[in-house]
């Protein structure tokens, strides 16, 4: 299986920033087999960054949006459809990030929702999960992240297509602090075996680790069975930093 590598660069944007980033990466660049590499952009830079990608990176870097509304338009005041990020450049979208959990208020019924209706348009989804620091202490991380799991496979009627599942302990956010390789490898093993008995496909939905993933801990986290990816926030806002985590996947893919 591919090994993703996947940038989410939360509300940290600008056009001069989008060109550098661009810039700075295809100067890096070199073949990066076994690799996906896809960049979540606010929004508003999607187009930007399409743009230049296309000009600069052809056919190197997937894009995604952080967020949609379920509803295909409408008035929602702010909102973005799966079809607007499609129309955008996008071909991913996040769903139900902890950020969006905690600071907006997103439950697990309106993840679900995002989420098919991401399926629905033809977006990818990338369903986030994770326990925090007090439901870990409380040995609830389990029991957390199979709910946020069950809320929404159980609507799935339409399958879960290309998705990944992305298991992100809200404790190793931009905290410094990341899951060991075998706290990871373990809620990973955990989400894979869950997935595979409610329908056999779901065994093969990747698996992505996301907090505080930086150039120095990468290989060890690609290096676990089952991480499949990488999802990044502050690592994934420098070029030389995300690209030196592409290299250190595209090192254990053709190992
Ligand atoms: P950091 O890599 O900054 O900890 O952020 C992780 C994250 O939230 C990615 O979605």
């Amino acid at each position: 299986m591919a090994l993703f590598v996947a940038g989410n660069w939360k509300m940290f944007a600008s056009r001069a920033g989008v060109t550098q980033f661009v810039d700075e990466l295809a100067s890096h660049w070199h073949t990066a087999d076994g690799v996906v590499p896809v960049v979540f952009p606010p929004t508003g830079y999607l187009a930007q960054l399409q743009t230049e990608l296309a000009a600069k990176l052809p056919g190197c870097v997937a894009l995604g949006g952080q967020r949609i509304h379920p509803e295909p338009q409408g008035a929602f005041t702010g909102e973005s459809s799966a079809a607007m990020m499609l129309d955008l450049g996008a071909s991913w979208v996040l769903a139900g990030h902890s950020e969006r959990r905690t600071l907006f208020g997103e439950t697990d019924e309106m993840v679900a929702a995002q989420v098919k209706a991401a399926i629905v348009a033809g977006l990818k989804p990338v369903l986030c999960v994770g326990e925090t620091l007090a439901q870990r202490q409380a040995g609830e991380a389990e029991q957390v992240v199979a709910r946020q799991l069950d809320s929404v496979f159980a609507k799935l009627d339409a399958g879960f297509g290309e998705g990944a599942v992305a298991y992100e302990p809200v404790w190793a956010i931009g905290t410094g602090e990341t899951a060991s390789p075998d706290q990871a490898q373990q809620m990973h093993a955990f989400v894979r075996e869950r997935l595979s008995a409610m329908d056999a496909k779901l065994a093969e939905v990747p698996l992505w680790y996301g907090g505080s993933v930086k150039p120095d801990n990468a290989a060890e986290l690609f290096a676990a069975p089952d991480i499949d990816g990488a999802l990044i926030g502050g690592a994934s806002l420098a070029a030389a930093s995300f690209w030196q985590i592409i290299e250190q996947a595209a090192g254990l893919t053709s190992a």
